[in-house]
């Protein structure tokens, strides 16, 4: 029976719940083993949350603090998501923070997902909207998100359709804006803005190459700045 695993998962799930408004109030909820969780996790983020769809975004790399308040978030159902039971209630603070730190630790993705989508005209003018909105939280197109110690995301490289989806999100009212500046940043955006400024944090190396170090024409090069 092909629906069979599924309605087996969503049981275990109510027999969890159930589980826990039955547990006496001190007793702590019996969540999962980290293991067990992760291995839930990564069959939709992929081996080391690098994902393969372009509707899921990348979790490898993604600022610790960040991911702690989406997960969060997504438990308390402050966000809307097309995942039941995404992070589920039984989930304990602990186990959110060994997880969020597990991913956060994972090296992020070296190419833009997917790799060959990159439309030139279309970067280009979605960087034209980046530069007017977004450089003041998502510095350095997107790759230096915690450089003050914040928890905003890293949006480089990360999947376009995910991240178009969370701009309408906002743009809708189901995601809240976290200040008035971000919501004033988004005002009067047109969907091929949406589409194109999506695309443009994409289409972003996560990590820009260093320059070589030991060889003479590194040297060089940089004498000559
Ligand atoms: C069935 C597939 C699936 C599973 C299982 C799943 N996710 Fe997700 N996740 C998604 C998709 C799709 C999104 C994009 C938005 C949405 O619909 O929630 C997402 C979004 C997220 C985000 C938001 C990331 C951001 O940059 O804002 C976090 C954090 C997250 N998932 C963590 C987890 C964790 C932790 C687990 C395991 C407990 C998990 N997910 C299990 C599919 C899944
Ligand atoms: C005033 C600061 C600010 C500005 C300006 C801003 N953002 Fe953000 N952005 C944030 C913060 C903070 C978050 C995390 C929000 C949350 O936790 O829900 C975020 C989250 C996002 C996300 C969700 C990423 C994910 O992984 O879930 C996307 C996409 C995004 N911003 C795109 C943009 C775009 C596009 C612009 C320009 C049009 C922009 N932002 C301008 C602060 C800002």
């Amino acid at each position: 029976m092909a629906g069979y695993p599924k309605r087996l998962r969503q049981m275990r799930s109510v027999v969890a719940l159930v589980g826990l408004l039955v547990a006496a109030p001190s007793l702590p909820a019996a969540g999962p083993s980290f293991a067990t969780a992760l291995a839930e996790c990564t069959s939709c983020h992929g081996e080391a949350g690098v994902s393969r769809n372009n509707d899921t975004p990348h979790l490898a790399g993604q600022v610790q603090a960040y991911l702690v308040e989406a997960m969060l978030a997504l438990q308390k159902g402050r966000w809307g998501t097309s995942i039941p039971w995404h992070v589920p209630a039984g989930y304990s603070p602990d186990l959110i923070g060994q997880l969020a730190g597990h991913f956060a630790a994972q090296p992020q993705p070296s190419a833009a997902f997917p790799a060959d989508a990159a439309d030139s005209a279309a970067v280009e003018r979605g960087s034209q909207v980046y530069e007017a909105r977004c450089t003041g939280c998502h510095e350095d197109q997107g790759r230096e998100s915690d450089r003050r110690g914040l928890d905003r995301p890293r949006l480089a490289g990360q999947p376009q359709v995910y991240l178009a989806n969370q701009i309408r999100e906002f743009l809708a009212g189901r995601r809240p804006f976290r200040s008035y500046l971000m919501a004033r940043a988004y005002s009067g955006l047109t969907e091929a803005q949406v589409e194109d400024v999506a695309l443009f944090f994409a289409a972003q190396p996560t990590q820009v190459q260093p320059e070589p170090m030991a060889s003479a024409s590194g040297k060089r090069r940089r004498l000559m700045h």
